[in-house]
């Protein structure tokens, strides 16, 4: 308490605004119209991101007096990862459209702020640079499962060799939403070489694109989505041009790619945008993931009390209820929903953690309230870093936890696990 209002003592105002109306009016101006539209944006008419705030509007806290809680523990354990908050930072891909080596920024602030970041499969530095940036605090890497199976399990691999305390799959993008914004502008990121570089360092992603040029340099430009009136420059080899790409991608972790209709390049985004997914993703492919990874395994984005049960009994260790913060599907259910729905379905043992729509410590008081182990931020630790850089995503960490202290000191919650449903009520 005494740390936040402070500087308010000697006239100093914060350089990330506390406000969340504020936060995203400045970042706004502070990110290009083609940043702002990927990060804000919502699926078709932005209904779902509507929601999630919605949902949140409908509880209400019902604070006790004469508690004499003066001292609070925010402290908890997920998963075996310790957390000083249940909190979490979203994994978040093409950050790099709005800062230079985005993703070693936001490890730079989740580290400073001393809460876990979760690894984007879509970041735009390679993992092993990321990790570093996290300097010992706890990370989790979230995968995007690949229709290469090869992919996948060099994915994991790398993973795990970085440190990763856990493996969260996503798997609400098997397809990129609609996203009307992006569209609009013509402007997807990743065919710009935004949040590729995962790809670009990893071993088995670069044979594929060295399979791609090699079949274009006998099959011709036109059908590899090359610009065929340009000649293929591949004098160097084709293993020169992959082994080009990869110090690109090396020396400019987080920057769009140069050049992307050079043949290298642009081979490397066609490659990612073929294989970063597999649309005809299934549970059997789901059952092979144990035996791929000794890490636990979260699952993110789901959000029917059925597939909640259904996956928690084939032996995954944990779900992030999610939307995808409203990115994937217009009029989708509000996460917070989902949440109460299936925290009823799975009872009160099993692991869940939430993200879509939370903006504060009281929107995290009511997502552990309602039976959240700990929560994610998305869109707001990417505002912090276009204001502020790795400091920005702190001091929107920070506040965000300070609060949840003050709440529970309020309210009269000594630890997380005193929050509970019976301190809310439905809104009247
Ligand atoms: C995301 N999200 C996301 N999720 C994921 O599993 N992998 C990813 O690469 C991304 N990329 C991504 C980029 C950007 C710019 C945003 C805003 C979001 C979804 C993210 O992890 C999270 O689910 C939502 O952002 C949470 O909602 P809020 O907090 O933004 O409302």
């Amino acid at each position: 308490q005494d740390a936040i209002y402070r500087p308010g003592t000697l006239g100093l105002t914060p350089r990330v605004p506390t406000d969340t109306d504020a936060l995203e009016r400045r970042a706004r101006r502070a990110m290009s119209r083609r940043a702002w539209a990927y990060v804000a944006g919502g699926a078709g008419t932005g209904t779902t991101v509507d929601a999630n705030r919605a949902a949140f509007d409908r509880w209400q806290v019902v604070p006790r007096v004469l508690h004499g809680t003066d001292r609070r523990d925010l402290s908890t354990t997920v998963l075996g990862t310790d957390l000083a908050a249940p909190l979490m930072l979203a994994p978040v891909g093409a950050a790099a459209l709005v800062a230079p080596d985005a993703d070693v920024r936001i490890a730079e602030g989740a580290h400073t702020a001393g809460i876990p970041y979760v690894f984007s499969s879509q970041g735009g530095c390679p993992m092993e640079q990321t990790a570093s940036a996290m300097a010992g605090t706890p990370f989790w890497y979230q995968l995007y499962w690949s229709s290469d199976e090869g992919l996948v399990d060099s994915m994991i691999g790398r993973a795990e060799a970085a440190g990763a305390q856990a493996l969260v799959v996503t798997l609400d993008t098997t397809m990129l939403g609609w996203r009307t914004q992006d569209l609009d502008l013509g402007s997807l990121p990743f065919a710009r070489g935004q949040g590729i570089a995962q790809y670009t360092s990893d071993p088995r992603f670069m044979e594929l694109v060295r399979e791609r040029l090699a079949a274009s340099t006998s099959g011709g430009a036109a059908g590899l989505g090359l610009d065929p009136r340009r000649p293929l420059r591949l004098a160097r080899g084709v293993a020169g041009a992959a082994a080009a790409l990869l110090s690109i991608s090396r020396a400019h972790p987080g920057r769009t790619l140069d050049n992307l209709r050079s043949p290298e390049p642009r081979a490397a985004v066609e490659t990612f945008l073929d294989i970063y997914s597999n649309p005809a993703l299934s549970w059997e492919h789901l059952a092979t993931l144990r035996e791929r990874t000794r890490l636990p395994i979260v699952l993110k984005g789901v959000l029917h009390e059925d597939d909640a049960r259904r996956a928690l009994d084939s032996g995954v260790d944990a779900l992030v209820v999610s939307n995808h913060g409203g990115r994937q599907v217009d009029r989708s259910i509000a996460a917070l929903d989902a949440l109460v729905t299936i925290r009823e379905a799975v009872g009160p043992e099993a692991t869940l953690l939430l993200d879509s729509g939370v903006r504060t410590g009281a929107d995290l008081f009511v997502a552990l309230a309602l039976g959240a182990d700990a929560a994610l931020l998305g869109r707001p630790h990417v505002y912090g870093l276009a204001l502020d850089g790795a400091a920005g995503v702190a001091a929107v960490i920070d506040a965000v936890i300070a609060e949840l202290d003050l709440t529970m000191g309020l309210v009269g919650v000594p630890d997380i696990a005193g929050i509970t449903r019976e301190l809310l009520r439905p809104a009247p």
